[in-house]
């Protein structure tokens, strides 16, 4: 069965089409492409995997695809790896109403994504998210990005897609330690907005560790509502859609500062997640039974329930480049309770500091 959400942004609005098998759907893709020719951009990992699917599939569809294999990690989500699709994409003589399709995890969504938006000053694009961390948040949304030696996703493009085709069948080759990444990224939404989510998944969590397809169709299905209804309201980050990095400028500072790829992204956003529980603590406002169900939650989905031990210096060092900065001042995404989360400011930075030694320790 398929699941449709739609993405509300006025003559930009699209689809996410969530469900098993959706890989073979070429009915899916075709009304989305404007050309007979497709580039496919995945890489080491996810190519023998998915990508003969996917070529047949737009065979059948009358589209012929191009494939751009790249180096697999975070480690390569930078301007070599960029321009390599680039490369490609000028090799292949593409045309500017050629279709970009990124098949991956959330490092190619990003890239991918990235690359269309400058690609001719803008070509189309289609997000195939692989990962469970993707499905349930990078593939939606339109930020893309690449990373930069001290900051992570310092440069990008807000760029968003033509449709998003979630296929959770793909999650069956997803390694554990990244089904559980992805988890973080889950619970999020519980934390942020959705107080009822949150209870579901503490109920929940064991089916989605044991890849119950119906409860990971919920939970991506549930993830996304979230994120599209955010998007909708905020889509440049004004306001609300900050709310979405809980747990991320901690997170950001832990991936650069142990270098990339060293923890899993979603592993950072956990950690930071507890950073700014026991922060929101200490400023009074969240009860620490909750900073409990918190740190539970992520003990019983296998997530770190501490944070990398850079030193407090080190981290705010580190956040000083988050893309929230205002005049020079941190802003935070912390937590009145769980299910309501508020951007803060002009917090006292020996207090920042001493909550994440707390929790680094
Ligand atoms: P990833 O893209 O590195 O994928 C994780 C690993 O799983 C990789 O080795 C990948 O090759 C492999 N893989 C992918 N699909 C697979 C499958 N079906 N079976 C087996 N292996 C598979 O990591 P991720 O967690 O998907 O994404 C993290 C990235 O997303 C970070 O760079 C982060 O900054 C970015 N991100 C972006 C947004 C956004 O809004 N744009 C939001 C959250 C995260
Ligand atoms: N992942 C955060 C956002 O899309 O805004």
């Amino acid at each position: 069965m398929i699941q449709t959400l739609k993405v509300e942004l006025a003559e930009r609005s699209y689809p996410i089409h969530i469900g098993s098998g959706l890989l073979s759907r070429p009915e899916l893709l075709t009304p989305h492409l404007t050309q007979k020719k497709a580039v496919v951009v995945t890489n080491t990992t996810v190519a023998p995997l998915y990508l003969e699917l996917l070529r047949s599939t737009l065979k059948k569809g009358g589209i012929s695809a191009l494939p751009v294999i790249l180096p697999d990690g975070e480690k390569y989500k930078t301007w070599e790896t960029l321009n390599l699709i680039f490369d490609a994409l000028i090799g292949g003589h593409c045309e500017r109403n050629a279709t970009l399709i990124a098949l991956g995890g959330g490092v190619i969504g990003d890239m991918g994504g990235f690359a269309a938006a400058c690609y001719q000053r803008g070509m189309p694009f289609i997000q195939i998210p692989t990962t469970l961390l993707s499905q349930v948040d990078s593939s939606v949304g339109g930020k893309t990005a690449i990373n930069h030696p001290r900051g992570k996703n310092m440069i990008g493009a807000f760029y968003q897609p033509k449709v998003v085709l979630a296929d959770i069948s793909t999650l069956e080759t997803l390694p554990d330690r990244e089904l559980k990444a992805g988890l973080a990224e889950v619970i999020k939404y519980g934390l942020i907005r959705d107080p009822d989510f949150f209870v579901w998944l503490e109920a929940n969590l064991d089916k989605l560790l044991a890849r119950d397809q119906e409860a990971l169709a919920f939970a991506v299905r549930r993830s996304c509502f979230n994120k599209a209804e955010v998007v909708a309201a905020d889509e440049r980050e004004a306001g609300e859609r900050a709310l979405l990095n809980l747990g991320h400028t901690f997170g950001h500072a832990i991936e650069t500062g142990l270098g990339y790829g060293k923890w899993l992204h979603g592993e950072a956003v956990a950690s930071g997640t507890l950073i700014a529980s026991e922060l929101s603590r200490r400023l009074g406002w969240l009860a620490a039974q909750s900073v409990q169900r918190i740190e539970s939650l992520y003990q019983r989905a296998g997530l770190p329930s501490h944070g990398a031990p850079l030193g407090a210096a080190r981290y705010i060092e580190l956040m000083r480049h988050d893309k929230k900065v205002r005049d020079g001042s941190l802003r935070l995404v912390l937590l009145k309770e769980i299910g309501m989360a508020v951007l803060a400011e002009g917090l006292d930075e020996a207090t920042i500091g001493a909550a994440i030694e707390a929790r680094c320790t």
